[in-house]
Formats: C-alpha cells, sequence, structure tokens
C-alpha cells in the first residue's frame, strides 16, 4: 500500500540525455543561422515521419515545432551530428505522438540514427517492424510503454552496437527464444537491458547465461520466465539486477555465487522468486555495495542471519511475506544508513524495545504488519522522527492508539488497520495534519470521529471502515487532495456533509453500512467514480445532479428510504458498470433507457422497489449485463426478447412481479446463464425444451415457481442441464469479475421466501412448485446429479416417483408433496445420503417407507394425507394389513404453503438446516427473525485494491 495503486508499476530509463552528454560529437554552438546543417532528404523524411500521427499539429507535441523550410537540426528533439548533419538522434519520448508506424515509414531512411527514443507514445498496436533492426549504427534504443505489440522481430539482433535497449512496458509484446538468443549472441556491448512486461514464457532462463558481460543493468519484470535462474556470476559489472515477478526458482548456489562475484551489485530485486532451496544464512555473505534488496515473497525459510540487517551500505531491505523466515534480530551494530525496512509478514521475533528502536533511528519507511511481536510498548515508535510512512496492521495491537505517533512530523502515511486498538483516536493526533495516508479500518475504535480531521488537508487515502464511531462525520470542505474515503460498516447516524460530494479529487466513497440519515447530494462534475451509500437510512429522492459524474462506474444505493422515480438523466451516466438501486421505495416507471444506455453495465439491481410499468427495453446489441435483477416489483407484461443481446448474462431474476407472459424461451440462447428466477408472476403455458443442446447448459438454479405453467415438465430441459449434471468441486461466490460485488438472488425455499446475499457457484436447484404441471416425473430428471434441491410441489403430478431420483444423491431437500403421484417410495431414494427434508404429503402414495439412513430423521408430517403408507416414522407395515390416511396435523392453512415453520424448525432441532452446514447459502429475509439472526451474512463491498 506503499505507493499509490494507480501510479505506473514501473518507469523507463529516461536516460536519453544522460547518454547524449557523453557522447562527444554533439554541440549546437551555431553562430550563424543562415547556412542550412540538416541534409534535405532527412529533413523530408522527419517531415513525412511526423504526418504519420494524426495529432502531429497538437500543441503539445515536439514535432508541433518541425517546420518546413527550417533548420531540421534545431528542431526539437532532432540531433545532427555537427560535422556531416547528418540527424543521429531523435528523442520522441512522452510527445503524446499517436498512430502506426508501418514498416515504409519514412523514420527507416534515417540510417545514420545512433540513438532512438520513442518511449511513452501510443503506437496504437503497431508492429516493431524488421526495419528497426536496419539502423546499423544504432547505440541507444527505447520504445518502453508505447503500446508496441506482437513478436520482436529477429531483426533487432542486427543491432549489435547497442548499448542501451529498453522495450519494456509494451503489455503485448513477445520474444521468442530464437530472438532472444540472437540478441545476446550479437549485441556484445550491451550494458542495460529492460524488457519488463515482454512477454518471454517461451524463453528458458538458462539462456541468460549468455548475457553479455558488459551488462551493468537488467530488468525482467513480470516477463513470465519460469524454470531456474542459471548461473549469472560472469556479469561482473552488473549493478542492478530485478527478475521480480516472474515463475523463477533460484538456489543455493547461484545465489552464493552471484553475491560472490558480483562486487559491483547495488540493487536487487528478487521478489516472487522461489528460494526455498536457499538457506537464509547465504544471506551472511552479500556483498558489501550492495544498497537495496528486496526479496519478498521468495519462501525463505530458517533463522535470518544477524549480519543482514549489520551491511554496511543498505538503504533498503524488504522480506515482506517469507512466512518461514524466523530467528531474532540483533540487538546492536545495525546499519545507520538503513532507510527503508520490511519484515511484514515473518516470523522474525521483534523485541518492541529500547534496543530496537534504536537501531532504526534513520529509516523512513517501516512495514512492520502482521509481524511477531514481543512486547507492547507502543508509544516507542513515537521516537522515529524520520518516518514518513508506518506500518504496523494485522497486529493485534490492543487498548489506546499511542499518542506519541504525534512527534512524527515527516510522517505521511500511517497504517493501523486490523488491530484491537479501542478507545477514541486521541486528541493529540491533531498535530498529524501532514498525513497524506491514514488507515485505521478494522479496529474497535468508538466515539465521535475527531472535528480535527477537517484540517487534514493533504489527505488522499482515508479509511476508519469498521469501526464503532458513531454521531455525524467530520466538516470536509478542506479536503481537497481527497481520493479514497471509506467510512463504511461504522455507526454514523447524522447526515452526510453535502461538500463531500463535490471534492474535487474524491474518485471512492464508502459509506455502507451506517445509519446515516438525511438526503445525499447534490452533485457536481467532479472525479467520482466508486459509490456505495448502501445499507443506510438516507431518504429522498435520487437526485438528478447525479447525471454529472461521467466517470462513475460503480453506484449502490440499495437497502436505503429512497422514495421517487428514478431520474432518466441517470442514462448519461455512461461509465456505470454496476448500479445497485435495491430494496428501496423507489416507484414509477423504470427509465426505459437503462436497457440500452451503456454497455459497459454489467450489473442492473432494481429489486425490492416498488416499480411499476414494464421492463424497460430494448437491451442493445452488444449488452454486457451479466446479472439483471428486477425481483420484487410490480412489473407487468412481458419479459422483453432483448434481453437474449445480454449474450454473457449470468443471473436473471425476474421473480415476484406481474409479469403476464408465456414461458421466455429466448432466454435458452444465452450460454452463460447459470440462475434464472421467474417465480411468483402470472407466467402461463407450456414449458416445452428445446432440443438444440447447448440451451440451458450452465444453469445452476431454476426456479419457475408460483406461476401458472402448465402441461408436462420439460423434460428436454433435464436432458440439457449440463451444469446441474457434474457435480462441481469449485466452491466460490458469485460476483463481478471486476469489483467486490456479491451477486444475490431471491428463492423461496421450503415456504421461506429468502434473499441470497451471496450464491456459492455449487448451488444447484429446480423449484417447479405451485404451477399447473401435468403429467409424470420424467427419468431424465435422475441425471441431474449435483441437484441440491428439488421443488415439484403443489402441481398436478401422476404416475409414480421416478425411481431415477435416488441417483441425485447430492440431493438435500425434496419436495413432491401437493401432487396427485401414487404407487410406493422407491427404495432407491435411501440412497440419498444427504436427503435432510424429504415431503410427500398429500399425494396418493402406499406401502412401506424405505428403511434406513436418512429416512431414519423424517417425521410422520413429511408422510402425511396420503393413501396408505407404513413404517418408520408410521405405524408397523405387518401390524395392520390397511393403513389408515395420516391425517394432518396441522390443518388445510399450513399446508398450502408446502409445510409450514414448524418442519424448518424441526429440521434445526436435527442439527441440520439445508445449506447451511456446506456454507453454500448465506441468505437473509425479513422473517421470521431467528432465521436472519442465525445466517444473516453481512454485506462487506470494497472496491478492490491492489496492495502495491
Ligand atoms: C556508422 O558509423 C561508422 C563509424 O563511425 C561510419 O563510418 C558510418 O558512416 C556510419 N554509418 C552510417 C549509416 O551512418
Ligand atoms: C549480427 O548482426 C549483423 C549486422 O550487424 C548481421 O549481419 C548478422 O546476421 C547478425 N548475426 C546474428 C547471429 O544475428
Ligand atoms: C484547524 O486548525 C486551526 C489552526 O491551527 C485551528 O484554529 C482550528 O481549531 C482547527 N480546527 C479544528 C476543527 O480542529
Ligand atoms: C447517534 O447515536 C448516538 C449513540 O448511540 C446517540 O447518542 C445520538 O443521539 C445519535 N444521534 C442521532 C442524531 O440520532
Ligand atoms: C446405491 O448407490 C450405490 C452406489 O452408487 C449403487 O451401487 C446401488 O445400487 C444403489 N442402491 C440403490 C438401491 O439404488
Amino acid at each position: 500500500m506503499g505507493s499509490l495503486p494507480w501510479l505506473a508499476h514501473f518507469l523507463c530509463f529516461l536516460l536519453f540525455h544522460l547518454h547524449f552528454q557523453a557522447s562527444s560529437s554533439l554541440s549546437f554552438s551555431f553562430n550563424s543561422s543562415t547556412s542550412m546543417l540538416c541534409q534535405h532528404d532527412q529533413s523530408l523524411a522527419l517531415l513525412q515521419f511526423k504526418k504519420t500521427f494524426s495529432n502531429w499539429n497538437s500543441p503539445y507535441t515536439k514535432t508541433k515545432s518541425w517546420k518546413e523550410g527550417t533548420d531540421c537540426c534545431w528542431w526539437d528533439g532532432v540531433i545532427c551530428d555537427i560535422g556531416t548533419g547528418n540527424v543521429i538522434g531523435l528523442n520522441l519520448s512522452a510527445s503524446l505522438l499517436y498512430g502506426t508506424i508501418h514498416s515504409n515509414n519514412s523514420l527507416f531512411s534515417l540510417h545514420h540514427l545512433q540513438k532512438l527514443d520513442l518511449s511513452f507514445n501510443d503506437f496504437n498496436n503497431s508492429q516493431i517492424v524488421s526495419q528497426f533492426g536496419h539502423f546499423s549504427n544504432l547505440t541507444y534504443l527505447s520504445l518502453c510503454s508505447s503500446d508496441f505489440v506482437g513478436r520482436i522481430p529477429l531483426e533487432i539482433s542486427y543491432l549489435s552496437k547497442l548499448v542501451f535497449l529498453d522495450l519494456s512496458g509494451n503489455y503485448d509484446l513477445i520474444l521468442e527464444t530464437t530472438s532472444f538468443k540472437k540478441l545476446l549472441q550479437n549485441i556484445t556491448q550491451l550494458q542495460e537491458l529492460d524488457l519488463s512486461f515482454v512477454n518471454m514464457s517461451l524463453v528458458a532462463p538458462s539462456s541468460l547465461m549468455n548475457l553479455s558481460s558488459s551488462l551493468a543493468f537488467l530488468k525482467l519484470v513480470s516477463c513470465k520466465l519460469q524454470g531456474k535462474i542459471p548461473d549469472m556470476s560472469h556479469l561482473s559489472k552488473l549493478a542492478l539486477l530485478d527478475l521480480s515477478n516472474n515463475h523463477l526458482t533460484l538456489e543455493t548456489m547461484t545465489f552464493e555465487k552471484l553475491f560472490q562475484n558480483l562486487s559491483k551489485l547495488r540493487e536487487v530485486n528478487l521478489n516472487d522468486v522461489n528460494m526455498s532451496l536457499v538457506a537464509p544464512s547465504s544471506l551472511m555473505n552479500l556483498s558489501s555495495s550492495l544498497a537495496s534488496l528486496k526479496l519478498e515473497h521468495c519462501g525463505l525459510q530458517g533463522k535470518i542471519p544477524d549480519n543482514v540487517f549489520q551491511q554496511p551500505n543498505l538503504q533498503l531491505l524488504d522480506l515482506l511475506g517469507n512466512e518461514g523466515l524466523n530467528g531474532s534480530l540483533p540487538r546492536h551494530d545495525w546499519n545507520n544508513s538503513l532507510q527503508s525496512l520490511s519484515l511484514s509478514r515473518t516470523k522474525i521475533q521483534i523485541h518492541l524495545e529500547h534496543d530496537f528502536i534504536n537501531n532504526l533511528r534513520s529509516v523512513e519507511t517501516l512495514d512492520l504488519s502482521a509481524c511477531n511481536f514481543e512486547g507492547s510498548n507502543l508509544e516507542l515508535f513515537g521516537r522515529l522522527t524520520q518516518l514518513i510512512e508506518l506500518r504496523l496492521s494485522h497486529n493485534n495491537f490492543s487498548g489506546q492508539i499511542p499518542s506519541s505517533l504525534q512527534n512524527l512530523k515527516k510522517l505521511l502515511e500511517l497504517d493501523l488497520s486490523y488491530n484491537n486498538f479501542n478507545g477514541q483516536i486521541p486528541s493529540s493526533f491533531e498535530n498529524l495534519q501532514q498525513l497524506h495516508v491514514l488507515y485505521l479500518q478494522n479496529n474497535n475504535l468508538s466515539g465521535q470521529i475527531p472535528n480535527y480531521f477537517s484540517n487534514f488537508t493533504q489527505l488522499s487515502l482515508f479509511s476508519l471502515a469498521n469501526n464503532l464511531f458513531t454521531g455525524p462525520m467530520f466538516q470536509v470542505d478542506r479536503l481537497l487532495s481527497l481520493y479514497y474515503l471509506d467510512l463504511s460498516n461504522n455507526l454514523l447516524n447524522a447526515t452526510i456533509p453535502p461538500s463531500l460530494f463535490t471534492l474535487p479529487q474524491l474518485y471512492t466513497l464508502v459509506l455502507n453500512n451506517n445509519q446515516l440519515t438525511g438526503h445525499f447530494g447534490p452533485f457536481k462534475d467532479n472525479q467520482l467514480g466508486y459509490i456505495d451509500l448502501g445499507n443506510n437510512k438516507l431518504h429522498g429522492r435520487i437526485p438528478s445532479s447525479i447525471s454529472k459524474l461521467v466517470y462513475l462506474s460503480f453506484l449502490i444505493l440499495s437497502s436505503n428510504k429512497l422514495v421517487g422515480e428514478v431520474p432518466s438523466t441517470i442514462c448519461k451516466l455512461k461509465s456505470l458498470q454496476i448500479l445497485d438501486l435495491s430494496n428501496n421505495s423507489l416507484n414509477g416507471v423504470i427509465p426505459q433507457c437503462l436497457g440500452n444506455f451503456s454497455n459497459a453495465l454489467s450489473v442492473l439491481h432494481l429489486g425490492m422497489n416498488n416499480f411499476q410499468g414494464t421492463i424497460p427495453e430494448p437491451f442493445s446489441v452488444g449488452c454486457s449485463l451479466r446479472y439483471l435483477n428486477f425481483n420484487g416489483n410490480q412489473l407487468r407484461r412481458r419479459v422483453p426478447p432483448s434481453i437474449s443481446n445480454c449474450k454473457i448474462l449470468e443471473i436473471l431474476d425476474l421473480g415476484n412481479n406481474n409479469i403476464d407472459d408465456t414461458f421466455p424461451h429466448f432466454l435458452e440462447t444465452l450460454p452463460e446463464l447459470q440462475v434464472l428466477v421467474l417465480q411468483s408472476n402470472k407466467l402461463h403455458g407450456l414449458v416445452k425444451g428445446s432440443s438444440t443442446n447447448y440451451s440451458f447448459s450452465k444453469l445452476r438454479i431454476f426456479d419457475l415457481s408460483n406461476n401458472m405453467f402448465s402441461g408436462p415438465l420439460p423434460a428436454e430441459y433435464f436432458n440439457n442441464f449440463k451444469a446441474m449434471m457434474n457435480v462441481g468441486v469449485n466452491m466460490k461466490y458469485m460476483g463481478s469479475p471486476n469489483y467486490n460485488y456479491d451477486y444475490s438472488a431471491s428463492l423461496t425455499f421450503k415456504g421461506l421466501e429468502i434473499e441470497l446475499v451471496k450464491i456459492q457457484t455449487l448451488l444447484t436447484t429446480i423449484d417447479l412448485s405451485s404451477n399447473k404441471f401435468t403429467g409424470i416425473i420424467p427419468q431424465s430428471i435422475g441425471k441431474l446429479k449435483s441437484l441440491k434441491l428439488l421443488n415439484l410441489s403443489h402441481n398436478r403430478l401422476t404416475g409414480n416417483i421416478q425411481p431415477s431420483l435416488g441417483n441425485l444423491n447430492n440431493l438435500e431437500s425434496l419436495d413432491l408433496s401437493s401432487n396427485l403421484l401414487v404407487g410406493r417410495i422407491p427404495t432407491q431414494l435411501a440412497n440419498m445420503t444427504f436427503l435432510q427434508i424429504f415431503q410427500v404429503s398429500h399425494n396418493r402414495l402406499e406401502g412401506p417407507i424405505p428403511e434406513g439412513k436418512q429416512f431414519n430423521t423424517f417425521d410422520s408430517s413429511s408422510y402425511e394425507a396420503n393413501l396408505g403408507l407404513c413404517g418408520f416414522p408410521l405405524k408397523n407395515c405387518n401390524s395392520e394389513k390397511r393403513q389408515q390416511p395420516t391425517a394432518s396435523k396441522e390443518g388445510d392453512s399450513e399446508s398450502k404453503i408446502g409445510f409450514g415453520w414448524k418442519p424448518v424448525v424441526a429440521g434445526y432441532g436435527c442439527g441440520v438446516i439445508f445449506g447451511v452446514a456446506m456454507g453454500y447459502v448465506v441468505f437473509k429475509t425479513r422473517k421470521p427473525m431467528w432465521l436472519v439472526r442465525m445466517v444473516e451474512g453481512k454485506r462487506r463491498r470494497k472496491p478492490r485494491r491492489s496492495n502495491n
């Protein structure tokens, strides 16, 4: 969390000028401008090159100064040889050039070029054409971060005079083995090489053995290299080595050789290199020149040697995430040049006492998150007055926040999150007004948020989430740098200061799960991109000024008390990806434009409101909705066929409306559909499945309950439900791939209306109950082996209970009650070992109830009102010739809703409830409360932030 996450991961060298200063052939002391130094053909070539770019005339590009009739040697970025007038250098770094460089570009006629820098432009997926290999005198080439793609041509290896090569930061470049080998063979004077982010997955790391021994600077970050790092001890001039973020391993011998032979090494970054085979004692022999050592997540195991901390010139030591690293720290003789130290997520024991703190006197950046502390005198940190960044999160520290931290006058970043600090934020914190980053989330802090934060005008990232703060927020008017604010999951119970919505830099605003009241807004056209105000007590209307937030991609206003209509100006929010207005009292007609205002929209949740009218349509071609939920409104008429334009739709929940239509067969064409809920509408007619093999093949939740469908059960669909046939193993919750947003859906389980706050990907259910289905239970249903719930109750099904149901050995709940089923209960059903709820009451069944396993656990309510069932828990089959029909104990009113509360409670009594034990159902409902309290999951939605 050190640097702001949206900063670039790396920087190209930007060394162009340094290189040129070293070059003696250059000088620009012209006395007369009358004689043209520039060669005419080269001048023309440059002018043509300039026209390659669509924005060549923009005032910001260097090429703006390139004018016909003037001496090209004076043009911005152009360097000539003073003797010959040849163009030998071109520096167009960060010139905002936009366009494609083809192989016939006039650039390639500038044969005399020795240095070429085109870094930080946008060449719009240009290939690096082979002509780049034809600048025979080139010593310096940088194409860094300029949107080049494709293969790096073999011809690059013709540049045999190269001293400097930087192709980094072009995310879709590929370097193949042959090209790399040739490059290493032919470019023998190379001193600096950066291929970071180039895909080198085909290159064997052993080829690094052939790197030119003149190399001083080697950076291969995130190159997808995999395998063993070879012996590189011949690189005796190497000063910087960065092989981080690949899939490399390093062995003890190689590691030791590296540091023994490379006496010039100053900076080493081996983050994510697997060093589990390297004994930490090898760190004892680091070369004395070393200034920076980064070994994050290297899998080092064992005791850390003292010398590491006593290394004479070491300024930066980063051991983060080596969870097997232990031992303790030397008490004395630390090197006093150490400026940055991270022992985060190691087991190295830290005695929090005077000696330790004395050793850190010069440290500016200190990361001791999730460390192995002994001692709790946190006030000692107040002595480290050089500190700029201090991270102490995830340490179980308790008590008050140490007030001595107020002495850290240089501190810009403070992270005390994920501890057990309690009480109020100390008043001494008032003195830390210079802070840019303050993380106090996930503690037990209480009281009001101090007002003095209104003076923290430098704050950029600020989180107090998951604490117990109450009362109003602080004044934010002057926090003009604030970018990220998270106060979610507290007890804030006042209005939101209107100025919050108009802060110029604010991008992320997370206030969900509080008790905030009043109205929100109005909005100005600022940077806001992420707003979560869910689960509060906000009222009033959605302000139409929200349409000014052109960068808004995430908007959650769910579970508040909002009223009125949704302003149709909301459709101006073209960047919106997640829109959740569910569980309010919004009414009126849903703006029709919501179906097609933006193909960026991924989640649209308007469930549990009072919307009337029809479902918005059309949904546009190219619609990229994954989640669509209108459950619990009063929407009428039809399911719009244009929904089939949303080809990646995964969840469609239109339950609990007044839709008066036939079954929307066109949904079959949605290849990704996993959840389809149409329960409790006025849908009617046949549900006749398609014969196409792929229809509904990913469907896992199919709920048509409580409609007026008729005719036979959709046996063809049962044949196509491939996802219900394969028992999955991958336990995940369904959610947005880009945001931390869990998909939810409303289902009815056994007469309980339940909102699944999260949907486990292993949950597979079919609910066709309370319709007018007739005919038999088709055999094909026995193929759906991963089904966990099957409810066919309250229909007019006839015939026998299908014995193939016994194959469904993942089934936990089977309800066939209130049909016209006859015959015996097949003994095969005894094979369903997870069955916890079994209901066949109100049919015409007779004969013995299967014995054993789960059948020992069902009580008589499972069987009531049949013709003649016998055996446990009813009367013994042999004792009487003829069984009396078992009577309903609870009376008719209850049997109408399947089976009522009692049997569910009984289910709990046995120590089991559907799904909860397995963890794949997290649900929430407004009734009954005891159930809510037991299983309700706390909603936590946060924007994803990378840790670095
Ligand atoms: C390349 O450099 C050599 C030696 O400095 C010089 O003789 C030759 O003319 C240069 N070639 C070009 C195309 O500039
Ligand atoms: C090395 O570069 C020269 C041109 O400078 C070229 O002719 C030769 O083919 C290259 N060799 C390899 C192995 O690429
Ligand atoms: C903000 O700082 C000013 C000047 O130091 C001080 O007078 C004022 O009381 C502070 N405001 C708050 C709310 O602490
Ligand atoms: C907010 O909550 C606190 C603590 O429960 C209470 O004392 C205060 O009266 C509440 N304020 C409002 C405006 O409801
Ligand atoms: C129960 O399952 C086992 C294994 O799947 C199978 O061999 C057996 O025939 C089944 N028994 C019944 C009664 O279906």
